[in-house]
């Protein structure tokens, strides 16, 4: 059912740093920071061949991973994304399993413009999960 890795966010201390370490040394087309002050995040998108990577620093109070960051002072893998051609259909399966949809349970539009929904991690082997209908 789950498509294409969309992307793979990394919550990061330090935003220009990233931004620069991805430019830099790793040699990737990363793009210019972007506030997303719905989702409390400034976000920096790199673009790979094959998914991209989501760069999120904490925008405003109440931000989502600021908690994530104090916890992970150095950064880390915050959470990967899953194409999925029909939200609502992807839902009611993975609902239907067993496994917890975050918040309401409907989906939010997100970074894109596109609906998405989180799983919670303690049903996905210990992983913040997206799905992202395409
Ligand atoms: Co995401």
């Amino acid at each position: 059912m789950i498509g294409r890795l969309n992307h793979v966010a990394i919550a990061v201390p330090d935003l220009d740093a990233a931004a620069a370490l991805y430019r830099g040394a790793l040699g990737a087309e990363v793009g210019a920071p972007q506030d997303e002050p719905d989702h409390g995040v400034t976000v920096v998108f790199i673009t790979l061949p094959n998914t991209k990577i989501e760069l999120l620093y904490p925008l405003g109070e109440n931000s989502p991973i600021a908690a994530f960051l104090e916890k992970n002072p150095a950064g880390g893998i915050h959470h990967l994304c899953y194409e999925v051609e029909d939200i609502i259909a992807a839902r009611d399966k993975l609902k239907a399993e067993g496994l917890r949809v975050l918040g309401d349970g409907e989906p939010k539009i997100g970074a894109h413009g596109k609906p998405v929904l989180f799983l919670h991690p303690k049903d996905v082997a210990g992983t913040l999960t997206e799905l992202e209908q395409v």
